[in-house]
């Protein structure tokens, strides 16, 4: 750290539509009434950062901007009771990393009442690895428990994504029946490590079956990416079956028929990891410490580290959907 200044990766606007990101100094904040500041030592990468860093408007607006809607780090000030000085926070979602500047800098100001203590069986790396990704996973996992969906077989898409991969390796913890389905042919052989017992091609599979049902297959799903993707799926939901989704990495559109719903009883339950009350946050941590808990070996499959300086090249492969697993970036 050069003289209270602190090393962040920066967006800058430099025309309408022109972005341009770096890793820079700028200065540490200070903070307001009911804030704190974290001294960050883990932060991760979303979707939702690379969609940050080239400008997109449903994400971020404000400029020059902070990426990282994770951090995990000590609090190194606060003006709130409900931290002191040197306790273990993580901060996920709200508006960090969107309009309000984010987790990959070696400083966070946020209002208190983002931040939860991280849990004592976590190390903050571990915590990272998860992320906003692995608390999306583990609310859909929870859906899907919630409603009845106990055992049996599981369609997780987007698979190798960090939402996907997080989702297979808590199914096969919990000894569902994993069935991984992905656009990469090459992540085959991974995704059965990390818990897939089958992997299903979306290039072979005829998503343009005008169909309105198909047989049955599976008890429940986790969506990550809508679109043409979640319509086909839901014909091959069981009667009774529950599908979490949570996200359009595919499209936001959903072109469907009524007939899954009301002659299967098919339930589809949306997810939100990113406003949900914090003590809903606080609950779902609690579970990924300890019934959620990924085997350490498996954790390291997915994991790949990095630094501030490496972003930028990894954003480029999220935008194309050539990233897997998820990336721990070491402040
Ligand atoms: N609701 C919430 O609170 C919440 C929270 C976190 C994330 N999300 C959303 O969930 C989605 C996944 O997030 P993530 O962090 O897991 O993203 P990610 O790590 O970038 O993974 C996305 C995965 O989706 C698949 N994919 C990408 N582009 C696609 C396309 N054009 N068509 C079909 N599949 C495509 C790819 O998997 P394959 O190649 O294996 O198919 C890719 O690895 C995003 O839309 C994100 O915004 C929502």
């Amino acid at each position: 750290m050069k003289n209270d200044k602190m090393k962040a990766f920066v967006v800058r606007q430099l025309d309408k539509k022109v972005f341009a990101t770096a890793v820079e100094y700028m200065d540490i904040p200070t903070i307001a009434d009911d804030e704190v500041l974290i001294k960050s030592a883990y932060s991760s990468l979303n979707y939702k950062d690379a969609l940050s860093s080239i400008g997109n408007p449903g994400v971020s607006r404000n400029f020059p901007h902070i990426t990282g809607i994770d951090v995990v780090g000590t609090i190194a000030k606060t003006t709130s009771e409900k931290f002191s000085i040197g306790d273990k926070v993580i901060v996920t979602g709200y508006d960090m990393g969107m309009n309000v500047k984010g987790g990959h800098s070696q400083y966070v100001k946020v209002p208190s009442s983002w931040v939860v203590a991280l849990p004592h069986k976590l190390s903050s790396k571990e915590s990272m690895i998860y992320g906003t990704a692995g608390v999306t996973a583990s609310l859909c996992v929870d859906e899907l428990l919630k409603n009845g969906i106990k055992t049996g077989k599981v369609l997780v898409s987007g698979a190798t994504g960090g939402v996907g991969t997080i989702s297979i390796a808590i199914l096969h913890k919990l000894g569902f029946e994993v069935v991984a389905m992905t656009s990469k042919k090459e992540k085959v052989r991974f995704l059965k490590s990390i818990g897939a017992s089958e992997v299903l091609l979306i290039g072979d599979m005829d998503l343009n079956n005008k169909k309105p049902l198909l047989a049955e297959q599976y008890d429940g799903m986790i969506d990550t990416v809508g679109g043409d993707i979640l319509a086909h799926s839901l014909k091959t939901i069981r009667y009774d079956g529950v599908v979490s989704c949570c996200g359009i990495a595919s499209s936001f559109e959903l072109s469907t028929t009524m007939f899954a719903f009301i002659l299967r009883g098919v339930r589809l339950i949306g997810i939100d990891s990113v406003q949900c009350a914090i003590d809903k946050k606080e609950k779902i941590w609690q579970k990924i410490a300890q019934q959620f808990r990924i085997e350490d070996k498996i954790l390291a499959k997915l994991t790949t580290d990095i630094e501030l300086e490496d972003i930028k090249a990894i954003y480029d492969k999220i935008l194309k959907g050539q990233i897997s697993g998820r990336y721990v970036v070491k402040i």
